[in-house]
């Protein structure tokens, strides 16, 4: 949730550390800081807000110094406030550590430092860990490293942590367990970060640690790496993918925009190299080792969180459609809690925009350790779940920056989609000829998503009118149930306007009371299986004097005639409708969340890598 970064080199380390924390800050985002080691000082500065106090208020400070850890913070110990922001400093002021994740006995370990003479300025986890560290080294008088890889071995929980020390000048340790944590290696200097993004536009090569591994990092001895039991590792460096560009909002005014508009590409992205229209087959090469599994799986379990799990409840219906294996959808949250009925007959797959989510990860080992197959769908590369599972298919869509899901939903979407046609093809449970023409449709998506882009301009009329509704219900039918749910989830989490999903008729069984003049209820009506009982829902709404916005299949006239909007999408197979008909609700919830004044990027309360429990 928190992000990290930190250098060492010949370079300046507090412009490149706060440039870094600022690609990050979508990690978290309620106080930052940088330590910077110089002639023998440690320099601290912290500040609550964003990355830009920070900023400002170092202005008139020298912050001058060749290596330097710092940290943008999302709070889980303690309120955000300047004491508790990261780094947190050894009671000697000899070292400081920044910290991601969670010390779950941090409150034992406090009570004996504190026996021992221990104060401590902050409430957080984070600063018992600094200061068991130094009582290590105090202790056993030993290297910062060896206190380091010993202190770890007395707390439980989850940690990526970078330390620093005032005597020094030419060594940082991190360490990883449960969170993420990547090295870049540069030209005699050394990065090390939450993730790739700090990294990328100094040098591509990285090694990405491990869980239990911790690493030296050192200009004169270079990069050294050991497990936390003290066995020697050797470090496997990597080429980064990831493209400068791909970073930044490319002219748009929030990366929330820039992604949504992405879509046609992002799509296609997914697709290439996947689907083939002349050879008439789908083919996803991630999987292929383990085709046979699926294909013969009893029954698939989608384990995911927030819109991935959205994601998974369409696969669902596209799984058992096409390919009529059984498919269950489980919060990754819920299933690692309870004592699921699994086995190595079943399948489960994990979808993960992030690679990082800490319940879906906990979920994966759960499933693995009961011997079944585990199947990742992510998007970050080298991510923790996409190294966890056996076997996998990443979604392609590059780098997702603002915190609340688009582009990669549609691509999580789009895997499952292409999933869904090789197993009916497999197993036969779809014709040729009905093969061939979900291909076709398919491959049409990218275009179709662009035209409804081009609708954008009605759609912030619609959101001008219903901008300062307190609610607002969104009802869909079978495959765009989820839709409906996506949909209610992008306009909470993003404009703060209280939202629900639901099945179009389940509204009667509830939520109908909620229906007055000033509720608007966003339906999607496309001309499917379910289009009459979704028009019945509607006049439905509309005889308790509700405002209906309803997604529509381009020509559509029933709906037309009694609902307050349309928003017309192209034709598809219903199978692809939620391709199609997410992208006016992802919209829509941007335009309501600007006009509203909200941080659109970085909306309250919210990380983009939730990687506590
Ligand atoms: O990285 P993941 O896909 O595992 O993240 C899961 C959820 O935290 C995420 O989808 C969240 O719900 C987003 N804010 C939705 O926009």
């Amino acid at each position: 949730m928190c992000g990290i970064v930190a250098y060492i080199g010949k370079q300046e380390a507090f412009p490149i550390i706060l440039k870094g924390l600022k690609r990050l800050e979508y990690r978290g985002y309620d106080s930052s800081g940088i330590a910077v080691q110089k002639d023998g000082e440690l320099n601290i500065f912290k500040k609550q807000g964003k990355v830009a106090e920070l900023e400002a208020y170092v202005a008139d400070k020298d912050t001058s110094g060749t290596i330097g850890i710092g940290h943008t913070r999302w709070a889980t110990h303690g309120e955000p406030n300047d004491v508790n922001a990261h780094p947190h400093g050894s009671g000697n002021e000899k070292f400081a550590l920044v910290h991601n994740g969670i010390i779950e006995n941090y409150a034992i370990l406090k009570e004996e430092l504190i026996t021992r003479g221990h104060t401590f300025k902050s409430d957080t986890d984070t600063e018992v860990l600094m200061h068991l560290i130094e009582e290590i080294k105090s202790q056993q008088d030993c290297s910062l490293f060896r206190a380091v890889r010993l202190a770890l071995n007395e707390v439980h929980g989850a940690y990526a942590i970078v330390v620093i020390s005032k005597d020094n000048p030419d060594e940082l340790i991190a360490a990883r367990k449960s969170s993420p944590l990547v090295i870049g290696i540069g030209k005699n200097e050394y990065f090390c970060a939450s993730d790739a993004t700090p990294i990328v536009e100094f040098t591509k090569n990285v090694v990405y640690l491990e869980d239990g591994e911790i690493a030296s990092l050192s200009l004169k001895d270079g990069l050294k790496l050991k497990t936390i039991e003290n066995q020697e590792k050797t470090p496997y460096i990597q080429e980064l993918e990831m493209k400068l560009e791909a970073l930044e909002k490319g002219g748009y005014e929030h990366f929330m925009l820039k992604e949504i508009y992405e879509q046609p590409r992002s799509i296609q992205d997914c697709m290439r190299g996947r689907l083939s229209l002349s050879e008439n087959m789908v083919s996803l090469g991630g999987i292929l080792n383990y085709k046979d599994k699926l294909v013969n799986a009893k029954r698939i379990i989608v384990v995911a969180c927030g819109t991935s799990w959205h994601a998974g409840i369409v696969g669902e219906y596209l799984i058992e459609e096409l390919a009529r294996i059984p498919v269950e959808v489980e919060y990754a949250s819920e299933f690692r809690y309870r004592n699921p009925v699994i086995d190595e007959n079943d399948v489960v797959i994990a979808i993960s925009q992030s690679g990082e989510t800490a319940d879906t990860l906990a979920a994966i080992e759960l499933a693995k350790s009961r011997g079944a197959t585990i199947v990742g769908i992510c998007n970050v590369v080298g991510s923790s779940i996409s190294r966890a599972t056996h076997c996998g298919s990443y979604t392609h869509a590059g780098p997702e920056i603002g915190v609340a899901s688009t582009k990669a939903f549609t691509a999580q979407v789009t895997v499952l989609s292409l999933m869904a046609l090789m197993l009916g093809r497999e197993k036969g449970t779809i014709s040729d000829e009905r093969f061939s023409r979900l291909l076709i449709d398919l491959d049409n998506i990218p275009h179709k998503v662009e035209s409804v882009l081009k609708t954008d301009a009605q759609i912030q009329h619609i959101a001008e009118i219903y901008k300062d509704s307190p609610n607002a219900l969104y009802l869909g039918r079978g495959i765009n149930f989820p839709v409906a749910l996506e949909g209610a989830l992008k306009l909470k989490e993003i404009s703060y306007i209280h939202a629900e999903g639901y099945p179009a008729a389940e509204m009667k069984h509830g939520p109908i009371a909620l229906i007055d003049e000033e509720m608007p209820t966003f339906v999607i009506a496309t001309q499917d299986a379910s289009y009459e009982k979704v028009v019945s829902n509607i006049q439905e709404v509309k005889a308790r004097k509700g405002k209906v916005i309803a997604i529509v299949t381009k020509g559509d006239k029933d709906v037309k005639g009694i609902a307050d909007h349309v928003i017309e999408i192209p034709k598809t197979d219903d199978m692809f409708v939620p391709l199609i008909a997410t992208i006016p609700l992802q919209l829509l919830s941007y335009h309501i969340a600007v006009m509203r004044g909200c941080n659109v990027d970085q909306p309250r309360n919210l990380s983009k890598h939730v990687t506590v429990e």
